[in-house]
């Protein structure tokens, strides 16, 4: 695995946008533009996935191809669903898991996950596999278990050898961050990533733990961008609306390097 700590990592989750070739082409080219010069970051962006082979992001040094989800199986009957192979197959090289609005709007459950986990190992992909607590959960001080038992349920399975050779990151991103303009404190940030750390150390020792990219989700903004990294402790971030604005992005990028 290569060194996380010196790399820091941003990615950009497009969501169901934009709604055209047309603009998603124009969102992409301001942020190769705006990033040239930028070095010693790893930038990935996840466009909504029929944009994958038009927007031809060839992973170059400065941009790689993610995907914001993906099927367990290989091919089959499973209608709409794009398989881990369809995916490397269009060059992608990263794939989000779990994120909260699957698990939220599509019923996708922790063995649902922990299948896609598997699969992305499987098949060489790098999984982005996000956690987090909803409102409710936070309120009931109830943070800690969530986590635990999210982490541990996907990781199901996963061997340290197979952490070793395949990368995986872990994004913590409170659902109620998600789009909310609020974020939560650089402690409490900071208070999740030793747990996450703890939780891997915990089941596949300390250089695994040391070694797993830990990255925050949630209303990142150029204003915040640095502070979460910094204060938080953290590898790298993901994010949502702003990565759709290119300046926003541009700003967060920059603020990071
Ligand atoms: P947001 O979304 O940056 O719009 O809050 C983050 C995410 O859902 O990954």
């Amino acid at each position: 695995m290569e060194n996380s700590k010196s790399k820091k990592i941003v990615i950009a989750n497009w969501k169901m946008n934009p709604s055209t070739l047309t603009e998603a082409r124009e969102l992409l080219s301001a942020v190769k533009k705006g990033i040239k010069k930028i070095e010693n970051m790893e930038v990935i962006i996840a466009p909504p996935v029929i944009l994958i082979p038009q927007l031809k992001i060839n992973n170059n040094d400065n941009i790689k191809l993610g995907a914001q989800n993906m099927h367990w199986k290989e091919k089959g009957a499973y209608t709409g669903e794009i398989s881990p192979v369809m995916l490397k197959d269009a060059m992608v090289k990263y794939v989000i898991i779990g994120h909260s609005e699957r698990r939220q709007y599509f019923g996708e459950t922790d063995e649902m996950v922990n299948l896609k986990v598997l699969a992305s190992f499987k098949n060489k992909l790098t999984p982005i596999l996000c956690v987090g607590e909803n409102l409710e959960e936070k309120n009931m001080e109830k943070v800690q278990d969530i986590i635990k038992n999210q982490i541990e349920k996907a990781l199901n399975g996963i061997l340290e050898k197979q952490i070793e050779t395949n990368k995986i990151f872990i994004a913590y991103e409170p659902i109620w961050a998600i789009g909310s303009g609020i974020t939560p404190t650089f402690d409490e940030i900071l208070s999740v990533k030793l747990l996450i750390k703890k939780i891997l150390a915990g089941v596949y020792g300390r250089n695994i733990a040391e070694e797993v990219p830990i990255l925050y989700g949630g209303s990142v903004t150029g204003q915040n961008a640095r502070d979460i990294i910094e204060k938080g402790s953290m590898n790298g971030l993901l994010v949502g609306g702003s990565s759709v604005k290119a300046g926003e992005f541009i700003n967060i990028i920059r603020a990071l390097s």
